[in-house]
């Protein structure tokens, strides 16, 4: 039975973008510091959680059949608590007790720093905890691979993209202090962390809301945590295109750290789509950033978010994107179907596009990002480079899994622990994945 032991097990399910998953390793590590235990089945725990996501459709309804269990879980032993956070949670708030009576509490992502309150409460019934706080404050992260930390370097976002939720799910953008975050990645290199990723929703606008004399952009936050000594890599997500500067491009070919790779988000080929969408940027100027970044970090690696189907969005649009995607030629690319996110903008417009009209032209945009992706990777083949060991490889454990700073997984037969970097010499390349074998002896390793 869940409540037969003294230590509380938890079992915490997530959806959605590294941020949903960076937010889930501080639950966990906020529920660690509070004594309970995580287990692998949910059947286990008498704490269940959900961090929900509300961008993707298909996210919801698998969310809807795990939550199914959950209620036999707790029908079942009704001491277990049942917890729902993250941006669907936020979206729809108290209409989560509605709709799941059997959910205990509910919380935003601005709230996980009042997790152990929620968990203390004498009475934990239907309670929802939707406000933003600012910024939710440090808490202990609890690390899937000791070698890899996450840091949050803003939360919420000022755009006002047509199509997204994020606005109303984590507000308005709040900046953390550049003092504090590079504390806390000398903290994290102290504790084995090499490679680190700087998240928020908007990456680039970092540091405009600070106080003068800690005015900071985004380019000197990257140079100051590439000097911090065993921070061998550093990654960031997401970017956006209208505020991704020279700076920044130059900082990639000059910072040593800084990892080969940018994921610059699309959206849509069409100008006038991206006007719809209330991108601020049309083709033209994408890509003439596109342009910058192969002029100054030729090899560098490009991926992208396209959405299709946005409303109004004609073949011809489409045809746009396709146009778009053909010459920027991407290393890999996120594509979605346009999903209509209730209170937002694009949801009330009334040109939706029919689905059947979507699905149409998902199929040759897939094909054509996977194809120039394929392509792409072959520059690597003979090349050697240098990778990061994360573990066995998925398919066969008697080889070895690991990342190319341009953010390719590479398997490989070699003898590197996690955490190690480790010279490959790549031998096939498919659209997603290198292979190779490990160099012994060291060599020249273009990174
Ligand atoms: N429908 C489809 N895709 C969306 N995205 C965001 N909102 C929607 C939506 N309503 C995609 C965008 C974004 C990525 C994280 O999710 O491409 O960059
Ligand atoms: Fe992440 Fe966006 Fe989903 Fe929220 S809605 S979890 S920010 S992808």
């Amino acid at each position: 039975m869940a409540q037969s032991t003294l230590q509380k097990r938890y079992h915490v399910t997530t959806f959605g973008c590294q941020m949903n998953e960076h937010d889930s390793e501080r639950m966990k590590g906020m529920l660690d510091s509070l004594g309970y235990e995580e287990v692998a089945e949910r059947g286990a725990a008498d704490l269940i959680l959900f961090n929900t996501c509300s961008i993707r459709e298909s996210a919801d309804s698998r969310f809807i059949a795990h939550l199914g269990e959950a209620k036999r879980l707790k029908s079942e032993d009704p001491q277990r608590v049942v917890g729902v956070g993250g941006c669907w949670a936020q979206s729809v708030k108290d209409e989560v007790f509605e709709r799941f009576p059997f959910v205990d509490v509910a919380f935003g992502p601005g709230q996980i720093h009042r997790l152990a309150e929620f968990l203390t409460q004498d009475s934990l019934s239907a309670q929802g905890y939707f406000e933003f706080e600012g910024f939710p404050g440090h808490l202990p992260a609890k690390r899937e691979r000791r070698f890899q930390g996450w840091v949050q370097i803003s939360v919420g976002c000022n755009c006002a993209c047509a199509y997204c939720i994020v606005p109303q799910t984590r507000g308005r953008e709040v900046n953390r202090r550049p003092g504090e975050l590079i504390a806390e990645i000398e903290g994290l290199a102290a504790d084995g962390v090499r490679e680190v990723t700087l998240l928020g929703q908007n990456v680039n606008s970092y540091g405009r809301d600070l106080p003068a004399a800690e005015r900071t952009t985004f380019a000197e936050l990257l140079g100051r945590v590439d000097s911090i000594p065993g921070i061998e890599r550093i990654r960031y997500t997401s970017p956006h295109p209208k505020d991704m500067r020279e700076d920044v491009i130059r900082a990639h070919a000059e910072l040593p750290a800084l990892c080969a790779h940018i994921h610059l988000p699309l959206q849509s080929g069409s100008s006038r789509i991206l006007k719809a969408m209330r991108r601020t940027y049309n083709r033209q100027r994408y890509l003439d950033r596109v342009a910058q970044i192969r002029e100054h970090v030729p090899d560098c690696a490009l991926t992208t978010d396209i959405i299709v189907g946005f409303p109004g969005e004609t073949d011809e649009d489409f045809a746009e994107t396709l146009e778009v995607a053909d010459q920027v030629g991407y290393d890999g690319a996120f594509t979605f179907i346009f999903s209509p996110r209730r209170g937002t903008d694009a949801a009330a417009m009334p040109n939706q596009v029919p689905h059947a009209a979507k699905r149409r032209r998902m199929e040759p945009l897939v094909a054509l990002v996977q194809e120039r992706a394929r392509e792409r990777a072959q520059r690597f083949v003979g090349r050697t480079m240098e990778v990061l060991v994360e573990g066995p490889s998925r398919t066969d454990p008697s080889r070895l899994r690991g990342r190319i700073s341009h953010n390719k997984t590479v398997n490989f037969e070699g003898a590197g622990q996690p955490g190690e970097l480790v010279d490959v010499e790549i031998t096939a390349a498919t659209s997603t994945t290198l292979s190779g074998h490990q160099r012994l002896l060291s060599s020249v390793s273009p990174r």
